[in-house]
């Protein structure tokens, strides 16, 4: 299967994931713009974002998933403002932004060092007091989980233009990595998503924020401004530029 098609069902399975939009739309207007979605992928929060009238910039790695952010946009519409980079090195302008968010999971895919380049371009490309949300799985969580979870079906959904695409998952921890598989099927072909999540105390992904420049200014363990619990689903992180 080619790896845009794998995008696309990529984003039909991953755009019934809608919690977290409102959070993100609140997170956008409490902050003066430019925003910046880091890894935007095939736009879930990228669209959810302008729908609700702001004006997001984004930056993906993948040139397909980023294909399939654009396929969203009307025929008529303008170009959306995306670009393909790498997150670690944007090249964009220091002190230029007001806002940027990671969503989905993708911050504790990066390793120490990787996640040290980044955090230092994300706070020379933020003016001072400029924000950085991300979204991560509750690690506490994670390091509970069996050693194995067994290939299991997820859902059923429609594909475009008729058929079905079956979606399944299974994951495995080994130390402090977790990694999650998704099998897509559809139309008599099979592919897979492998996403490993680097497993560290809550308190140690602050201190790296900290030492980086940040403060925190809030931490949740939800999408509704719940505290963060150790048996949160998630790891919701507020930092600011100090
Ligand atoms: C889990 S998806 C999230 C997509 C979207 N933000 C959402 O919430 O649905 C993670 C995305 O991050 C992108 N990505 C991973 N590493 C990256 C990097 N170093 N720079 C830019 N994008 C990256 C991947 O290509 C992928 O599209």
């Amino acid at each position: 299967m080619n790896a845009l098609r794998r995008a696309r069902l990529y984003h039909l399975h991953h755009r019934t994931y809608t919690e977290d939009l409102p959070f993100w739309v609140d997170a956008a207007s409490r902050y003066a713009p430019p925003l910046l979605e880091l890894g935007c992928g095939t736009g879930r929060v990228f669209h959810a974002l302008r729908d609700a009238g702001f004006a997001p910039l984004g930056v993906d790695i993948s040139f397909e998933m980023l294909a399939v952010l654009k396929e969203q946009q009307p025929a008529k519409g303008a170009p959306v403002p995306v670009f393909q980079g790498d997150a670690r090195s944007l090249g964009v302008a220091a002190a230029s932004l007001g806002l940027v968010i990671l969503p989905c999971n993708t911050f504790s895919t990066f390793e120490p060092r990787e996640r040290a380049a980044l955090l230092g371009e994300i706070r020379r490309v933020l003016r001072p007091g400029g924000g950085f949300v991300f979204s991560a799985p509750n690690p506490l969580v994670l390091w509970e989980a069996a050693p194995q979870g067994a290939l299991r079906p997820e859902m059923t959904l429609p594909l475009p233009n008729g058929g079905e695409m079956e979606v399944s998952s299974a994951w495995e921890r080994e130390g402090a990595r977790f990694t999650i598989r998704w099998v897509y099927e559809a139309e008599g072909m099979r592919c897979e998503w492998a996403t490993t999540h680097l497993l560290e105390p809550p308190e140690t992904t602050l201190k790296a924020l900290r030492a980086a420049g940040f403060e925190i200014a809030a931490l949740h363990g939800d999408f509704e401004g719940g505290d963060f619990e150790p048996s949160a689903l998630y790891l919701v992180v507020e930092a600011r530029k100090c």
